[in-house]
């Protein structure tokens, strides 16, 4: 049972290891809640990789199909000559068949976008990340267009028309295909790009603490290391070994510092300057008008009340008047204070999860005058009724908590 329990926060260590590399960048406020180490002991195994089944060879046909979604096309680089790299300032679009005096709502506008280098020539091969929107400002309106890489330089954009009123085209280019190719040979090469701090803990209290990671070799570490194997994939993790505690006291992670993993071209590619910037504007506004003889502003399919578990279309929704519309299912909203008051009132709202869910709760807490209870300060599994009651909270407050997901998650 505690071998068990020791297993399960390993594959959790692992699963947040590739949380981290795909989305902390993004997420420069992400968490990295420090708590201190739990109670479970995590046991040394000895290593015997040619005994255990390839990891790739056991993955459930699921994780194939997840595998399949992460193509992308080949990004052959710039051979060193950064000016030979997508540029966000030279790469037009324009608009793929005549311009209208007015579009129809709910139809599709589709637009060609051509990459070119900082020279100005245009790109032969895809693997850009450019994103398209189509924005309303006068209606607070806005949808994600759909961009396919036709792999030779060009990119073809659907935007569908959801709204009546002027609308412009915003195109952004997020990365290059060589800054994708960076991220994509560290991803594929370096095992390590961050390092943890494991803590060991003694039967008589005594702490120790060392490096810990996938790889024992890209964080420097010299002399024994202890070494756990996940029995589920059969991955690796490696702490170096503390100087007096054994390696089955292994109480607890953190994260600790980023790893160099760049060389100065790579960082020139991934530099602000190239990253996230708006391609100038390729096409002038447009004018959406209603179909004839209909005198509806919004282009919505009938939906069925919102429930869990409903396949999402893309895009799955866009927003109008500052109101977000799903287009696979109609919801409420909650516009004012005291309507959030009202929906929550007298329940207790568990949210766990990740940064991403805790800006709800940060919104929550900053919108609804009531007491809102921190979440990062409780460990809500170990909260029954009887806890929440004794709380002293007036009948029919609502109280919201929010916690990380998973133990690692806490790292
Ligand atoms: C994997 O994808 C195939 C084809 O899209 C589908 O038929 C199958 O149900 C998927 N399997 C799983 C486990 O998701
Ligand atoms: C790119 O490919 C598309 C689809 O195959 C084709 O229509 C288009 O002409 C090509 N563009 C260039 C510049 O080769
Ligand atoms: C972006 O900035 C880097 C230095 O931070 C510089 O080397 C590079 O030339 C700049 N790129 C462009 C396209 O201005």
């Amino acid at each position: 049972m505690w071998q068990i329990n020791g297993y399960k926060i390993l594959a959790v260590v692992l699963v947040f290891l590739v949380w981290m590399l795909c989305f902390r960048m993004y997420w420069p406020d992400s968490t990295t809640i420090h708590r201190p180490p739990g109670p479970h002991p995590v046991f040394r195994h000895a290593s015997k990789s040619t005994e255990s089944p390839p990891f790739w060879d056991s993955l459930p046909q699921e994780l194939t199909n997840l595998t399949s979604l992460l193509y992308w096309p080949p990004t052959p680089g710039d051979g060193g000559d950064l000016l030979a790299s997508t540029s966000p300032q030279t790469s037009t679009y324009h608009l793929r068949g005549p311009a209208q005096a007015t579009y129809e709502l709910g139809g599709l506008l589709e637009v060609i976008l051509v990459a070119r280098d900082h020279w100005g020539r245009p790109k032969s091969h895809g693997g850009d990340l450019f994103q398209a929107r189509l924005l309303g400002p006068e209606s607070k309106a806005g949808v994600p267009g759909d961009v396919q890489d036709l792999e030779n330089g060009t990119y073809l954009v659907s935007i569908p028309l959801l709204w009546v009123g002027k609308a412009q085209v915003q195109m952004r280019l997020i990365h290059s295909s060589e800054a994708v190719g960076v991220l994509r040979r560290i991803w594929r090469e370096k095992r390590a790009t961050v390092d943890f701090r494991g803590y060991f803990q003694g039967m008589k209290g005594a702490k120790e603490t060392v490096v810990c990671n996938v790889d024992p070799h890209s964080t420097g570490v010299k002399g024994p290391t202890c070494q756990y194997r996940d029995v589920v994939s059969g991955e690796l993790w490696f702490c170096a070994q503390p100087p007096t505690l054994p390696c089955n006291s292994l109480v607890g992670h953190s994260a600790g510092s980023y790893l160099k993993v760049t060389t100065r071209h790579d960082e020139a590619l991934l530099a602000w300057n190239v990253t996230d910037k708006l391609l100038p504007q390729g096409i002038p506004p447009i004018l959406v008008s209603p179909a004839a003889h209909w005198n509806i502003v919004l282009a919505l399919p009938p939906r069925p009340p919102c429930h869990p578990g409903l396949k999402s279309p893309k895009p799955s929704g866009f927003y109008y008047q500052n109101t977000w519309h799903s287009l696979s299912c109609s919801g409420r909203t909650f516009p004012t204070a005291d309507s959030i008051l009202g929906c929550l009132a007298g329940r207790v709202v568990h949210m766990i999860g990740d940064s991403t869910l805790r800006q709800w709760w940060e919104y929550l807490r900053d919108t609804v005058p009531c007491e809102w209870w921190r979440g990062e300060a409780r460990d809500t599994r170990a909260l029954r009724k009887e806890d929440v009651n004794r709380e002293g909270f007036a009948e029919g407050n609502p109280r919201v908590w929010w916690r990380v997901g998973q133990d690692a998650a806490s790292l």
